[in-house]
């Protein structure tokens, strides 16, 4: 084991004997811990997102224990400590409102105690991108240890993928196809396992950044909550962010330009959710990288999709972990001279070394590069007077003959105005309607909800039409798909031209120019913007403080005042 003889962090703590280390060492007695863990050893805080409200994480209190027989086993003292836990499925209006408070939670948590070194306990979707931001902005050595997928859902005989599967029933139900019966039974054969989502939603697709970045051992993403391998991957993990404190391998050093490049390229060879772009953002402004939406667009747009997974594909995530996981896709990139393979990772090793003698034993689920399950497949950016400072969309979940289109705009000036509409089986829409959506953006709404994948109205399904354009300033469930314009920026409630759109403008989308156009005169969009007013302030508490500070999703949609880091220095005495 490497080592160092550099003191310590928690020995501001622990250090030598006084009235202040009596206080900090004697209370923590209490536990039954002996003398000797306050010797000087790292302390590795287990930042754990364990909560029954958070079905994706519930099991993350026994995985701790696996971390921490390999943080004993590396000369360490582990202490587990729990952190806000966003349950995507539970907590309402939407887990992202609290993102960055989860993440003001991690950053304060770390830095106020006796910690050297952290591993993030991570599964559902924002519990991801909420400790990767918070721990960036100590920058203490950290590795990342995700939860692992679900088991495939499996009902009558056929996969069903968690998310994509509601959608696609709910579909079929309201447009008479299916019986309620068969709806309500499905429910308990979709999520049978411990696990996150086993779809490529954004849980699977920020587990993939999270290795991609190099932040996590090689193998994170894949392996499946029930596996044994999950176990001794937690254990590995305890092992090795000992070693990481002693070489002082903190996240500015992974977490670099280049290995943000990585990750976009990740997310388009495995078919990532469009979530991702607004959590690598954030991440990448806690650490100071430059990272911009049209790097997105440049970076991964024209690269191929090489997983066939739901939403965009066929297979779940199980299948993708035996098919050789992220290292085998990564070797793809890195074999066609995609990745850059000099990235550092959580291991010591660059990617490339991690990723050289990745196999792929199914290439029905993992595809070669010059072969791929669809081409072009990253995630695209677009502009035009309707979206100015970007929007993006994710061809490889949209049908292709939506990709260049006009059509008469259906408006909905909010969510629950469209949720009622859809229903109307008078609603006056075709298949060449657009639906725009408004006040779902981070101010909005407030918190920028999925609702991006407004269900198709009930008079479109009875017809047979399953995919209309679709464009807002909210997000979707990296489970979603459909032809589905995301993250207008500026939003409506900003100002943004979105908030200008009536009822049978035209509007056009070419996916292959990058355009996203209302065709309405400049002067007629001026004269109704003057006419707008702002939604009112939330009265008070955490609402008021995010619509106040909440930057737009082109930058993150992180509060203004957390961009950057402030460190791990000891803080003061606290008596
Ligand atoms: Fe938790 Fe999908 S709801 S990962």
């Amino acid at each position: 084991m490497a080592s160092s003889n550099k003191k310590l962090r928690s020995q501001s703590w622990y250090g030598g004997v006084g009235r202040d280390t009596f206080i900090h060492r004697s209370w923590m007695k209490n536990q039954g811990w002996p003398a000797d863990v306050f010797d000087g050893r790292p302390v590795i805080g287990i930042c754990n997102t364990w909560s029954e409200l958070t079905p994706c994480n519930a099991h993350f209190r026994d995985l701790a224990e696996w971390v921490k027989r390999g943080v004993w086993e590396a000369g360490g003292f582990p202490l587990e400590f729990p952190v806000m836990s966003l349950g995507e499925t539970q907590i309402r209006p939407t887990a992202m409102l609290f993102r960055n408070l989860a993440s003001m939670d991690v950053e304060e948590s770390i830095r106020g105690n006796p910690i050297d070194g952290v591993v993030l306990m991570m599964g559902c979707d924002k519990t991801t991108p909420s400790l990767m931001m918070g721990a960036a902005s100590c920058n203490l050595p950290t590795i990342g240890l995700s939860g692992g997928p679900m088991l495939n859902g499996k009902f009558r005989g056929k996969e069903l993928g968690s998310g994509t599967g509601v959608w696609q029933m709910h579909e079929q139900v309201r447009a008479g196809h299916m019986p309620v019966c068969d709806f309500v039974e499905a429910e308990s054969c979709m999520h049978r396992s411990k696990g996150h989502c086993m779809t490529m939603g954004t849980a699977s697709t920020m587990a993939c950044m999270v290795e991609s970045l190099g932040v996590s051992l090689p193998g994170n993403a894949a392996i499946p909550a029930v596996d044994a391998r999950r176990n001794t991957l937690a254990q590995l993990t305890g092992r090795r962010i000992v070693e990481m404190v002693h070489e002082n391998l903190v996240p500015s050093r992974i977490l670099t330009r280049q290995a943000f490049e990585n990750a976009i390229f990740a997310n388009a060879a495995v078919g990532g959710s469009t979530n991702a772009v607004i959590h690598l953002l954030a991440i990448a402004g806690r650490v100071g990288v430059p990272l911009a939406l049209s790097d997105f667009d440049k970076l991964g747009s024209r690269l191929p999709c090489l997983l066939d997974l739901q939403p965009s594909g066929a297979h779940l995530m199980e299948d993708f972990f035996y098919a050789g996981g992220l290292p085998a896709v990564l070797r793809e990139l890195a074999d066609s001279g995609v990745l850059h393979r000099d990235a550092i990772t959580a291991n010591g090793k660059t990617i490339g070394e991690n990723v050289a003698a990745a196999e792929c034993w199914n290439r029905e689920v993992i595809r070669a590069f010059g072969t791929p399950f669809k081409p072009n497949a990253g995630i695209a950016v677009l502009r035009g007077n309707l979206a100015p400072d970007g929007a993006v969309i994710k061809p490889s979940a949209a049908s292709g003959r939506l990709l260049k289109h006009r059509g008469r705009a259906i408006v909905f000036e909010n969510s629950d105005e469209m949720h009622a509409r859809v229903e109307d089986e008078n609603l006056a829409a075709d298949e060449n309607s657009v639906m725009v959506l408004k006040n779902c953006g981070p101010k909005g709404y407030p918190g920028m909800p999925e609702v991006g994948n407004m269900p198709i109205p009930k008079a479109l399904l009875r017809k047979g039409i399953t995919d209309v354009v679709r464009i807002s300033d909210a997000r979707m469930s990296g489970t979603a798909y459909g032809t589905v314009v995301l993250h207008v920026t500026p939003e409506a409630a900003a100002g943004g031209p979105l908030a200008a759109v009536q009822e049978g403008d035209w509007v056009e989308l070419d996916v292959a120019a990058r355009k996203l156009h209302l065709d309405v005169p400049d002067a007629e969009i001026a004269a109704r913007m003057a006419k707008w007013k702002p939604l009112p302030l939330p009265a008070r508490g955490w609402t008021r403080l995010y619509v106040e500070h909440v930057m737009q999703a082109n930058v993150g949609a992180d509060f203004d005042f957390l961009v950057g880091a402030s460190g791990a220095e000891v803080p003061r005495e606290s008596h």
